[in-house]
């Protein structure tokens, strides 16, 4: 098991210091989720939203941190942990202080779709085979690390890992992900739906049969998005 850090708290003005000095990433000036300070550190807020939730005994914040910590173990490149806090404003607040990534987000690279889908689906391919189902597999999400040539990923509260790497049923299951985002999705298509499915089973070289189930799991679970038919 990895300890969880230690939580600090930080008071109502060190919150606010920290806000107004901050650039915000996500959420807004009203109720800002991911801002960068002024050293370029990044800071996620946990708030809970309803009041019975998972977050009440696994609070997300310690599973962003975990998750972390996990996929750095399986050679995944991600987000460096350097603290946790609450604030005063309610317990129901924690944020994850963690180091930004050197990199564009996956949807911002227009100029390098056609080899850089091709790298993705291989690179979600060997996700799979590390028992990694990243449940927020989308194209914000991942970003492109043009000096180390290499994906990353962000916003990692949402995922599970296996011991093994993933069966057919979850493989065909997280490419929902990758299709959910209607821009997602249009971007995949234009660089061809197929095409990437060919490389992701290039990458994973699953066995005849595993192939074939995959391949029928994820024509079932993305009906709208594949023809029928269009996987044999
Ligand atoms: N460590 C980081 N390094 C570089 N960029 C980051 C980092 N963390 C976040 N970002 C950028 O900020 C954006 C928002 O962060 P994140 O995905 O964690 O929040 P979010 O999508 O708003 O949260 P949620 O998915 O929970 O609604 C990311 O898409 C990414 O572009
Ligand atoms: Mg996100």
């Amino acid at each position: 098991m990895i300890p969880e850090p230690s939580l600090q708290r930080l008071t109502i003005q060190q919150y606010e210091r920290l806000i107004k000095n901050s650039e915000i990433l996500s959420g807004g000036i009203e109720r800002p989720k991911v801002f960068r300070d002024r050293s370029g550190d990044v800071w996620k807020i946990f708030r809970r939203r309803r009041r019975l939730t998972s977050d009440l005994w696994r609070p997300y914040a310690f599973r962003f941190i975990r998750n972390a910590e996990v996929l750095q173990k399986r050679g995944i490149s991600t987000v460096k942990i350097k603290g946790l806090y609450e604030t005063p404003h309610t317990e129901h607040w924690k944020i994850v202080h963690y180091g930004y990534l050197e990199g564009i987000p996956f949807e911002d690279l227009p100029f390098f779709e056609q080899r850089g889908f091709e790298a993705l689906a291989r690179w979600v391919a060997q996700l799979h085979q590390k028992g990694i189902y990243f449940r927020s597999l989308h194209l914000k999400n991942i970003l492109w690390q043009l000096k180390a040539e290499q994906f990353a990923l962000v916003d990692v509260s949402d995922m599970a890992c296996f011991p093994k790497s993933l069966g057919v049923w979850r493989r065909a299951r997280n490419f929902k992900a990758l299709f959910r985002r209607p821009q997602d999705a249009h971007k995949l298509q234009k660089f061809g739906t197929l095409k990437f499915i060919e490389a992701y089973c290039d990458e994973a070289k699953l066995s005849g049969i595993r192939e074939k189930v995959f391949l029928y799991l994820l024509a079932l679970y993305n009906r709208g998005i594949l023809k029928k038919g269009e996987l044999k």
